[in-house]
């Protein structure tokens, strides 16, 4: 199977720990030895936010912020590519026809941003589009999509399962929200609406939640499938 994880920088690198990057180096690692091919794209995280808060009090433009956060982004691709038990050639790709290639030869290809204006979790679903991914997971902060925010209203329902058409329409809902709670961006819900990947929503802050996603098929999130139209 080929398959594209998007890993969060808040599941990643809630704090910078070599601890924690060789545990999701290993889920990298367990699923490329069960005879898969695997496609990671790694969010900035905090790093991220803190450095485009101090350059936005220097007065940077919005692209320039974006650039600073790709820029982190990439560095936590280098951190994982370190821990993953592959001899990578170079640094990680900027743009998708250079991932798919190494995908190709290499069985493993590990990204972060590639341009202003979006998230990594856009550049998730447009590498699992690019690469004809099998699947597609978001380890993120929470366990799935829900109908408002589970971290400020207790009664915050999960969806267990969304069409690609279900899930457009609810991000784009909850991108009206100030403090947006939606846990994938609605260009990535939009992508994964044209690319019909079956794509899985689920907590990444236990790496042992991607195993049982990719080697088990057990799923404690959102699962949304363009079979369930
Ligand atoms: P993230 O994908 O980590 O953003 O990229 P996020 O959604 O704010 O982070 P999480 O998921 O909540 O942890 C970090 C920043 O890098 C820039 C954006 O500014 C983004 O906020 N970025 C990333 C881009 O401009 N383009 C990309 O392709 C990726």
């Amino acid at each position: 199977m080929r398959i594209v994880i998007s890993i969060g920088g808040s599941v990643l690198v809630p704090g910078l720990s070599k601890d924690r990057i060789e545990e999701y180096a290993g889920v990298v690692d367990q699923i490329i030895a069960e005879g898969n091919s695997v496609g990671i794209v790694v969010g900035g995280g905090r790093i991220a936010r803190d450095y485009i808060e101090i350059a936005r009090e220097f007065g940077s433009n919005e692209s320039e912020l974006d650039q600073m956060g790709i820029a982190i982004t990439r560095v936590n691709a280098q951190l994982l590519m370190l821990g993953i038990d592959h001899k990578f050639g170079q640094l990680p790709p900027q743009d998708y026809e250079s991932a798919k290639q190494i995908l190709h030869q290499e069985g493993v290809v590990v990204m972060g941003g590639v341009a202003p204006g979006q998230t990594t979790d856009a550049v998730g679903a447009a590498l699992a589009e690019y690469t004809d991914a099998d699947l597609l997971i978001y380890a993120t902060s929470v366990d799935g999509v829900y109908d408002s925010d589970p971290k400020l209203n207790p009664k915050a329902t999960r969806y267990d399962e969304l069409s690609p058409g279900e899930l457009v329409e609810i991000i784009s809902s909850m991108e009206m929200i100030a403090g947006n709670p939606a846990p994938v961006d609605l260009l990535a819900s939009k992508l994964i609406e044209r690319s019909g990947i079956k794509t899985v929503v689920i907590d990444g802050s236990d790496p042992k939640n991607v195993i049982n996603a990719v080697l088990h098929d057990k799923y404690n999130g959102t699962i949304i499938n363009s079979d369930m139209k």
